[in-house]
């Protein structure tokens, strides 16, 4: 019935570079799922916080869909002691039980720091103390670290940033411990191209996203290009998730999941899971979906065709088949077209929506969906 056929032409080359360096690769071997305090808390974040949000991940159905790491972003430090070792501030007290408390769920946990003398929120960074504080996450039992550039301006060039990361990173190799190393330098000297090479297992690839469809659309289309340096163990990271966090109504909400999933991006959830909504949460844990971001083959998608502000994205999957995303930018609904040759197939496919787990059918040259403004379609080509 279908014919799929893989054209391998100028248009249409995917495939990860292979980088020299690139190790850990069975760390984040697919990419990263899990939550961030970031987004929702900021600064205002709390260990009790931290909990909270490991015991629902593990009540409301996110453990089963694989989010696993739970992340302390910024915010969580205190003063150093006499023999320099980093302390969490008042808000957080024992590290080593947080992390105890995350781990007995059948959960990992993540901390966060800067090369530079201070966090992009001020507080005490890892610069001149990156042995120590490496071998404290590990004692502590950290399993993954973001390591945010911020000050790091203030006492580096930015052509040091590849020696300044790598440090972090031999540093982390000698705790023994395996620690997923998340780059935070928002793109700067075109990380993606030495990221793998520093040990990085992602690397963000441009400043900070925020709760609105034109921020985080702007973000998302433009990964467009950077495909070819993702791959297992090293991912692009387009930034935290901000689905649930109110600012997006529920297809702009649909756009920036579907789009996450196509490019591969670490699925960080970033909004206040002891108050998710049953909406959100089907977002976020819509299997078929989740399936396309953490697709073993590894291949980050890109644009395949664009008519205006409508768009057509592809990842190729590991079954052989194509993930494909239909996005309309525009500020009304409308009919996208996926021509099927645009994702290399010649003749006849069945398509497949994975949001709504609905058997379509087969189709013949090309397949239109309509599309409501700022919303999204992701089919799945076979
Ligand atoms: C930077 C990062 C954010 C967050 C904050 C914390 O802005 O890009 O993701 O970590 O710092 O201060």
């Amino acid at each position: 019935m279908k014919t799929l056929v893989l054209i391998f032409c100028a248009a249409f080359v995917f495939g990860p570079l292979s980088l020299a360096g690139a190790d850990d690769s069975t760390l984040a071997a697919t990419p990263p799922m899990g939550w961030n305090s970031w987004n929702h808390f900021a600064c205002k974040v709390t260990a009790a916080d931290v909990r909270a949000a490991a015991d629902a991940i593990v009540s409301n159905g996110m453990k089963a869909a694989g989010y696993t790491y739970v992340n302390i972003d910024d915010c969580w430090e205190g003063a150093r002691d006499e023999q320099g070792r980093i302390q969490p501030n008042a808000k957080f007290g024992d590290m080593k039980a947080l992390a105890d408390y995350v781990h007995s769920k059948g959960l990992k946990i993540g901390i966060y720091s800067s090369p530079g003398p201070k966090t992009c929120a001020k507080y005490e960074g890892s610069y001149g103390h990156e042995e120590q504080d490496a071998q404290e996450y590990a004692a502590w039992g950290f399993d993954y670290l973001k390591y945010d550039w911020c000050s790091a301006e203030k006492v580096y060039q930015r052509r040091q940033m590849t020696e300044v990361y790598k440090k972090m990173h031999d540093a982390l190799v000698r705790t023994g411990r395996p620690i997923v190393f998340s780059l935070c330098q928002y793109g700067y000297e075109r990380v993606w191209r030495w990221g793998a090479s520093v040990g990085g297992n992602s690397w963000r690839t441009t400043e900070d996203i925020d709760d609105h469809y034109d921020r985080m659309s702007v973000i998302g289309f433009d990964q467009d290009g950077l495909e070819p340096f993702a791959g297992r163990g090293h991912w692009n990271d387009p930034d935290m998730l901000e689905v649930g966090n109110g600012g997006m109504n529920h297809d702009e909400a649909i756009t920036h999941m579907s789009l996450w999933v196509l490019l591969a991006a670490p699925l960080l959830a970033g909004n206040d899971l002891s108050r998710v909504t049953p909406e959100t949460l089907d977002i976020l844990t819509n299997k078929e979906v989740v399936a396309v971001d953490q697709d073993a083959k590894g291949i980050q998608g890109r644009r395949v065709a664009q008519e205006g502000l409508l768009e057509v994205w592809a990842k190729p999957l590991n079954d052989g088949g194509m993930a494909v995303g239909l996005f309309n930018r525009g500020e009304s609904s409308n009919p996208i077209t996926v021509n099927l040759i645009d994702i290399g197939v010649k003749g006849s496919a069945n398509i497949r929506d994975l949001w709504r787990h609905k058997d379509l059918g087969a189709f013949n040259t090309n397949y239109t969906a309509e599309v409501p403004r700022h919303g999204a379609v992701l089919i799945k080509v076979q």
